[in-house]
């Protein structure tokens, strides 16, 4: 049976339609491995998250995480949607101010920022989340120095289970990430922040982790941040302004797994934030949200050309296909599951049980295992679905393989927004040193 999310189509031709192109035609323009994201959609999901915060709370700030994709058309896209960004590196940080992000629409998180990043945020009114007393010390020097005031917040670690990949947990005690809540560090550090002259402390952070399905881990999140806003208050008379609690959401991958839905998600995270305020008596705070594979995933398609096909008796089919590990590393990485099709062959019956692999030299270049196809042949083109966040992103140039183009469709319009690298991309950076000449 076909399994496609409504927003792609099929068309008389029996081919795959995304963002109104067909997906066969746009292989053979652009060429293959060859990103696709359909514009419509990552509007769409952006604006549904946006409305089931901003319908429940007064005052909410969803900054796109840039980390699932920084191509700077993606970025546009969001920031004409008016969307904040969170940044964790200087890099990122250039592309959401470069396509329009104004600096105190951007939260800057990661657990090591140089000085110079540090420096670029402090100049442009970024908000920073601040992950280690060190860093702390680091900002109130540059501030110092630059004779600007930083606008800080704290990423706690407020040690909630999440049901996902050990990867991609990150509010575990022992992750690397932010301020210990239970014992008493993240309240101390606010502490050390509030004497420190430069240093505007307005807000509290935290990322609980990645590929979430279940809204329970972000109530208790915002429980355990709550109560510390409401201590630090009680305590220490700091208001906090923002409360961040970081991306997460989930996505639908397999066919049969559970959806979230961010007015869910809201719900919970709400009806907490609400009763803590009104209980403590705390001043108006901005609920501060960083979606990032919400945002992208499902808006964009991976197409790769069939090169080869290889029986193997009584085992599956290998097909190789020409995007790999160097393309997107999540099923190598985390054994992630990406549902694939045969594009030009959509309406056929799934008679055959293929692997699909890449063209690398490892045996964890692969994209799917033990997936039913239609009869694979050269020339066929597999589309691998949902691979929008961190699927380019994350790339490489594994065996000298040149990082694939990506397209932008829009009801039926298509434009490349990343071209592809050549053979020069791969070597231009290398040099030669004289003794070798
Ligand atoms: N905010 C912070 C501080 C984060 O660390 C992350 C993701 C996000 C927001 C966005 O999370 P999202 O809404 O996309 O789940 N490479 C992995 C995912 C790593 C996520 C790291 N942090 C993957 O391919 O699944």
């Amino acid at each position: 049976m076909l399994m496609l999310k409504q927003h792609f189509g099929t068309n008389t031709r029996g081919h795959l339609v995304i963002g109104g192109a067909d997906a066969v035609e746009l292989a053979e323009r652009f060429g293959t491995p060859l990103y696709v994201v359909d514009e419509q959609r990552v509007r769409e999901n952006y604006r549904r998250f946006y409305r089931a915060f901003a319908e429940r709370w007064p005052s909410v700030l969803v900054c796109y995480a840039l980390k699932a994709n920084f191509n700077l058309a993606i970025c546009k896209i969001l920031q004409g949607e008016g969307a904040g960004a969170d940044v964790s590196s200087g890099n990122e940080l250039r592309n959401a101010l470069g396509v329009g992000i104004p600096g105190n629409r951007v939260v800057f998180n990661g657990n090591y920022k140089t000085l110079s990043e540090l420096e670029l945020a402090i100049i442009n009114d970024v908000m920073i989340n601040v992950d280690s007393l060190q860093e702390l010390d680091a900002i109130e020097g540059l501030t110092s120095r630059l004779g600007k005031r930083a606008r800080i917040g704290l990423r706690v670690n407020p040690n909630v289970k999440t049901p996902t990949h050990p990867y991609i947990a990150t509010g575990l005690r022992e992750s690397k990430f932010g301020f210990d809540v239970a014992s008493g560090q993240a309240f101390e550090a606010y502490k050390s922040a509030s004497r420190m002259r430069n240093v505007e402390v307005v807000g509290i952070h935290s990322h609980i982790g990645s590929q979430i399905l279940d809204a329970g881990p972000f109530e208790e999140e915002a429980e355990k941040l709550m109560a510390l806003v409401a201590e630090v208050k009680e305590r220490l008379n700091i208001h906090l302004q923002s409360v961040d609690l970081g991306g997460g959401i989930g996505i639908p991958y397999k066919p049969d797994d559970p959806e979230l839905q961010p007015e869910e998600v809201a719900e919970h995270i709400i009806s907490v934030v609400k009763r803590v305020v009104e209980e403590k008596n705390l001043a108006r705070l901005t609920l501060v949200l960083e979606p990032g594979r919400y945002i992208i995933a499902d808006a964009s398609v991976l197409l790769a050309r069939v090169g080869y096909t290889k029986e193997r008796p009584g085992m599956p089919t290998w097909v190789a296909v020409d995007a790999g590990m160097n393309a997107l590393i999540r099923p190598a990485l985390y054994g992630a599951y990406h549902h694939i099709e045969l594009a030009n062959k959509i309406r056929e019956k799934n008679e055959q049980l293929v692997n699909i692999a890449g063209p690398l030299c490892e045996s964890g270049d692969f994209l799917g295992k033990e997936r039913r196809l239609p009869a694979a042949e050269p020339g066929d083109l597999a589309a691998i679905f949902d691979v929008g966040a961190y699927g380019l992103a994350m790339s490489s140039q594994h065996t000298a393989q040149p990082r694939p183009a990506m397209v932008l469709v829009n009801r039926g319009k298509a434009e490349i927004i990343r071209k592809r690298e050549s053979y020069e991309d791969l070597t231009h950076l290398d040099q030669i040193p004289g003794w070798l000449k």
